[in-house]
């Protein structure tokens, strides 16, 4: 198929619709029917694989990254590439922030130049929440403070069902730093939403308020208990740098009683699938073989799924057929 058939055939899937949000910052903000919109478009875009598509050609990306960030940014940068917009990435480093101008009042000027989506990234959980309601152009999360990932949890579950071709009564053994992991944020609410099973497995430092009522998830201080007879084993690393280490006595013991070894992953499902978004601590959050010679784990399909479910959701949010426009409202 050459790249016109294949623009064909994603407008044909497409067939008319439009997400039924404006803005992409939290999962919530997703219906059944967009996740699944957004999963049989990724899933085209993937077949593309890396010949380029010109569904976004003439319209401008901004990423403004205001926290470091090398696979989540890459990612939407070559997807909004591959579909031939043309990308401007912005950091925290970024001279207007530096010199005291507010975020907003950057990323106002932003969308006065006409972009058409910011993707945006920081280490205060609700900043894309607010960029979105005081800026024009769509904003798509990628991933603010401890809040949510949700371009993330879209490759997850892509990932999943591509294994086991639905989320529906599997069981979803989340192991590590949920307390401080925007990525369990996100994951936990697309899961809950496409009736999988949540467990959960760490030290009861760990565990956000009012997790069980929230997300159905169940807690486990024992990982054997939590990683038995699980569909799906998903690591999070300890995250050192939102001030983790206070709440385990030591990495090495936290290790030693939550680490993903062999032995422990052989207690899954034989069918189980092993995930982790990346960056992985070896030997510390799971054991150095699994990561990527093992056959069970998943880790460099997550990639391959995150640019395709990038390029989705930025094409989704940039080309509305319905004309829909935001309205503007000042903080
Ligand atoms: C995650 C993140 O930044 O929240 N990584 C990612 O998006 N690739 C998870 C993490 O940093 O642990």
């Amino acid at each position: 198929m050459n790249a016109q058939e294949r623009e064909k055939k994603l407008i044909q899937i497409r067939n008319n619709r439009d997400l039924s949000c404006l803005d992409i910052v939290s999962i919530d903000d997703l219906s059944i029917e967009d996740i699944h919109l957004i999963l049989e478009i990724a899933e085209e875009m993937k077949k593309s694989g890396t010949e380029k598509l010109s569904l976004l050609k003439g319209k401008t990306i901004v990423n403004a990254f205001y926290e470091n960030s090398t696979r989540t940014k890459m990612s939407f940068e070559m997807a909004g590439k591959h579909l031939g917009a043309d990308t401007i990435n912005m950091s925290g480093s970024s001279s207007s922030v530096k010199k005291g101008e507010s975020l907003i009042d950057t990323t106002e000027t932003i969308s006065a130049y006409g972009a058409q989506a910011i993707v945006m990234r920081s280490n205060y959980s609700g900043i894309p929440f607010q960029m979105a309601k005081n800026v024009s152009c769509p904003v798509l999360n990628a991933g603010d403070g401890t809040h949510e990932h949700p371009s993330q949890a879209l490759l997850d579950v892509k990932t999943i069902i591509d294994h086991h071709g639905s989320i529906e009564g599997k069981i979803i053994t989340i192991v590590g730093d949920i307390l401080h992991s925007r990525v369990f944020g996100s994951l936990a609410r697309i899961l809950k939403k496409m009736g999988g099973k949540i467990r959960v497995a760490c030290p009861k430092t760990f565990v956000p308020e009012n997790m069980e009522e929230v997300f159905h998830a169940q807690h486990f201080t024992n990982i054997e208990q939590a990683v038995n007879n699980a569909d799906v084993v998903y690591v999070l690393r300890v995250q050192e740098e939102r001030g983790s280490k206070g709440f385990i006595p030591s990495l090495r013991e936290y290790s030693k009683t939550f680490g993903i070894t062999n032995e422990r992953l052989s207690l899954a499902d034989e069918n189980a699938i092993l995930m982790h978004p990346g960056p992985v601590i070896r030997d510390i959050d799971m054991h150095s073989a699994l990561v990527n010679l093992d056959e069970r784990s998943k880790i460099l399909e997550q990639v391959e799924n995150g640019m395709a479910i990038r390029a989705a959701l930025q094409w989704l949010v940039v080309d509305r057929k319905d004309g829909k426009k935001k309205e503007f409202v000042e903080l």
